[in-house]
């Protein structure tokens, strides 16, 4: 096979595989590759705190999922590369219809969106007619689309708080931050059963000794964990108010609850604090989410080179799930959170 037909086949395999399978020359500065293509192509990497920090130190924009969603919407990118999961390039493209909107892997999938089919979750709906949903953004496109506002977790608790007092919710797909906004709130939303693989994955025990062995210490953990490691934390946010949280409080040790990726970012900005990642059940590496792993710099270069793999979906499913998204953004904007 020759080099361009061999190439053709490599293109046609993505939709399978997920990613672009193709020889890399080892030649190559892929940092600097990565910068030179995004100049060229006038296009824009976005990345989730939760990346390889190679990944993140190239970004033009690192954030949690509400200032990425944010960031898609404010672009004037001509092709947006996220490095982050299918749901947030998912996002991405919603908001952004005539714009091309790249993901290294498909794969980079979410366990909380896998725990919630919309199908499934349409009936469900169908049975409590006088809830309104309110949707994490980790999910589909589909359930988007049977969602009336979404959240994430830095505006969640206000948007739920923004909501007559007796209106009835049903919080989707996160059992763990929905049974959160709930105990601040003091509502009592309908959740739905999801929850986040690596939020959960943290050893209560374990967490607990670290914390008699640096009494110090602040534990801070993110509203996707379980009910009891968020009762012993001193802290619970998003993944960027947790950043927020390191710089600006005086303590000089922190427990850290969420994707083990933040702490590069919390390193950077806080170099004289001393960050331990929270430990998770078993001794891998649990608290690196699977997913958000998946990226790495050669997929990065090669999706940028050749333009795929590529988010697109079906103008109805996109029109439907851009409400509850726009809603989000236009509370969100009201609240001063963006
Ligand atoms: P935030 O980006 O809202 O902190 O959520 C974390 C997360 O799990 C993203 O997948
Ligand atoms: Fe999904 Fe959890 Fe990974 Fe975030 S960290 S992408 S919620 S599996």
């Amino acid at each position: 096979m020759n080099e361009i037909t061999n190439m053709d086949a490599l293109m046609a395999a993505v939709p399978e595989k997920g990613f672009l399978d193709a020889p890399i020359d080892p030649r190559l500065d892929l940092v600097e590759e990565i910068k030179r293509l995004k100049e060229e192509k006038k296009a824009v990497l976005l990345a989730h705190y939760y990346q390889e920090s190679e990944i993140q130190d190239i970004a033009d924009y690192i954030g949690d999922s509400l200032g990425l969603a944010e960031a898609a919407a404010k672009t004037d990118a001509e092709i947006i590369v996220f490095a982050g999961v299918h749901f947030m390039a998912e996002t991405a493209k919603i908001l952004n219809p005539n714009k091309k909107v790249l993901l290294p892997d498909l794969n980079a999938g979410c366990s909380l969106s896998d725990s919630c089919p919309p199908d499934v979750f349409a009936e469900f709906k169908k049975r409590h007619p006088e809830h309104i949903v309110i949707t994490y953004i980790n999910c589909s496109a589909g359930m988007k689309a049977l969602s009336d506002i979404i959240c994430t977790s830095s505006n969640a608790q206000q948007i739920v708080e923004s909501l007559p007092a007796d209106q009835k919710i049903i919080f989707a797909p996160d059992k763990n931050l929905g049974g959160y906004i709930n105990r601040v709130s003091g509502r009592n939303m309908l959740l739905w059963d999801g929850a986040c693989m690596v939020h959960e994955i943290f050893s209560l025990e374990k967490i607990t000794r670290l914390k008699e062995q640096h009494p110090e210490a602040k534990l801070i953990a993110h509203p996707e964990c379980e009910e009891p490691l968020l009762k012993i934390s001193d802290f619970i946010g998003s993944t960027s108010q947790l950043l927020k949280y390191v710089v600006t409080d005086p303590a000089d040790t922190f427990i850290v609850a969420t994707e083990a990726g933040i702490l590069h970012q919390m390193q950077k900005a806080a170099p004289n604090k001393t960050l331990i990642a929270a430990p998770p059940e078993n001794n891998c590496a649990c608290n690196d989410c699977p997913y958000m792993k998946l990226n790495t710099l050669e997929k990065l270069y090669l999706c940028l080179k050749y333009e795929t793999p590529e988010i697109n979906m079906e103008e109805s499913l996109r029109l439907a799930a851009k409400k509850p998204i726009d809603k989000m953004l236009e509370l969100s904007k009201q609240f001063g959170l963006i």
